[in-house]
């Protein structure tokens, strides 16, 4: 697991290399505001070689996040990042490894008729019941979560993840109603509290694509007050102090900043409605920007009126920038298996982030 002691000698490994606040509190320690994805890309040996590469070189050139789930690239990507973890010259404990567990993970390639796989691999086997599955291919019962989350401990070859996400969970809405998805998140969260107590991993969270950035109307909204009375109350019946929800991850770039403008959460003590980015802020909630590219967009061209804004040589960096920028956000993720962007990337994080009011001045 990573510790405070790790992540801050990683820190001090680089010295004066990065801008002052490029490394960032995170669980016990320092994580860098420049992370790893690794969701994109075909599952084959050749794709695994280069992400290797990259995550490898990312580890050892100032980036202590790395992201995957254990569906990404038909579980491949866990396993790569794995090798990578072995392979750099960095020990386990100045890394944050963050994986996740909802949708159903192929093994190694896609299979010819999916839905007889998952009815083989996992219903006759009696690890999902059929009840529990959202389009066929996505849940979050608490005992399918418990054998991912063993799954994904051996596929990445470590005892423990600092933070496990529930992935998506808003796909559960298009299978039964708001309060069963806040219910079955409530039993996620008391699973998880339990294998946090184990050592399991160090916290847990929320990755969503929609749920959290949407407004209240939307069929994908989840209330993120609610998900968060839903961790205290999983603490409490576990009978933990603290509670193990500790970050949340959403996308957030310069052509999707909804994370930022749109206010759909109830603010914990004032009587107003406030982003997710304010809402995280406000109860101490890691955020974790996804498709901080936009997928790759945003290395070619930035909307020019904002990129005139940002620091950074190159587009990809300035988009990076934008994403480190915004208030709330710890790290921005960066999905990255050419060996090429990973210098590029990594050097976004010697530019100073855009201050509070110049990040606001970008909207106004
Ligand atoms: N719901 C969720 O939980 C969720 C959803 C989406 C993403 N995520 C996480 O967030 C991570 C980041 O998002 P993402 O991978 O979807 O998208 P992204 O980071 O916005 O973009 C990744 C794409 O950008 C390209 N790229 C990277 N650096 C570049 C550079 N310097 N110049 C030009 N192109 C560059 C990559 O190409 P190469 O691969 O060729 O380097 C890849 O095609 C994911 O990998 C995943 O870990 C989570």
């Amino acid at each position: 697991m990573a510790t405070s002691q790790g992540t801050w000698a990683y820190r001090d490994r680089f010295g004066d290399a990065f801008a002052r606040t490029y490394f960032r509190r995170f669980g016990p320690g320092v994580a860098s505001s420049v992370g790893v994805g690794t969701y994109l890309g075909e599952p084959t040996d050749a794709i695994d070689e280069r992400y290797r590469e990259c995550i490898t070189e990312a580890l050892s050139s100032g980036v202590n996040v790395v992201d995957t789930a254990i569906n990404y690239r038909c579980q491949r990507s866990e396993r790569v990042v794995g090798d990578a973890l072995r392979r750099a010259d960095v020990d386990r404990e100045e890394v944050v490894v963050a994986t996740k567990g909802g949708f159903v993970p192929f093994d190694g390639s896609r299979p010819d008729d999916p839905a007889e796989y998952v009815r083989e691999r996992f219903l006759d086997t009696g690890i999902l019941d059929p009840i529990d599955l959202a389009r066929g291919s996505h849940a979050i019962a608490p005992g399918f979560l418990d054998a991912m989350l063993d799954r994904s401990l051996s596929n990445l070859g470590v005892d423990a993840v600092d933070c496990y996400y529930v992935h998506n969970p808003e796909t559960q809405l298009l299978a039964r109603g708001r309060d069963a998805v806040y219910d079955a998140l409530e039993a996620a969260f008391e699973r998880l509290e339990r294998r946090r107590a184990a050592g399991d991993i160090d916290g847990y969270g929320v990755a969503t694509w929609e749920a959290f950035r949407v407004p209240r109307d939307h069929d994908a909204y989840l209330s993120l007050p609610e998900v968060v009375a839903r961790a205290e109350s999983a603490a409490e019946t576990v009978g933990v102090d603290d509670v193990g929800l500790t970050a949340i991850q959403l996308p957030f770039n310069v052509a999707m900043a909804d994370a930022f403008t749109v206010s759909a959460h109830r603010h914990p003590t004032e009587d107003r409605d406030v982003s997710a980015l304010e809402y995280a802020q406000a109860t101490g909630i890691d955020v974790v920007a996804s498709a901080t590219l936009a997928q790759g967009d945003l290395a070619s061209s930035i909307p020019e009126a904002v990129d005139a804004e940002l620091t950074g040589d190159t587009a990809a960096q300035r988009a990076i920038n934008f994403a480190r920028s915004a208030p709330g956000v710890t790290t921005a993720l960066v999905g990255t298996s050419s060996p090429r962007h990973v210098p590029e990337n990594v050097a976004a994080g010697t530019f100073e982030p855009l201050g509070a009011r110049a990040f606001d001045s970008v909207f106004e």
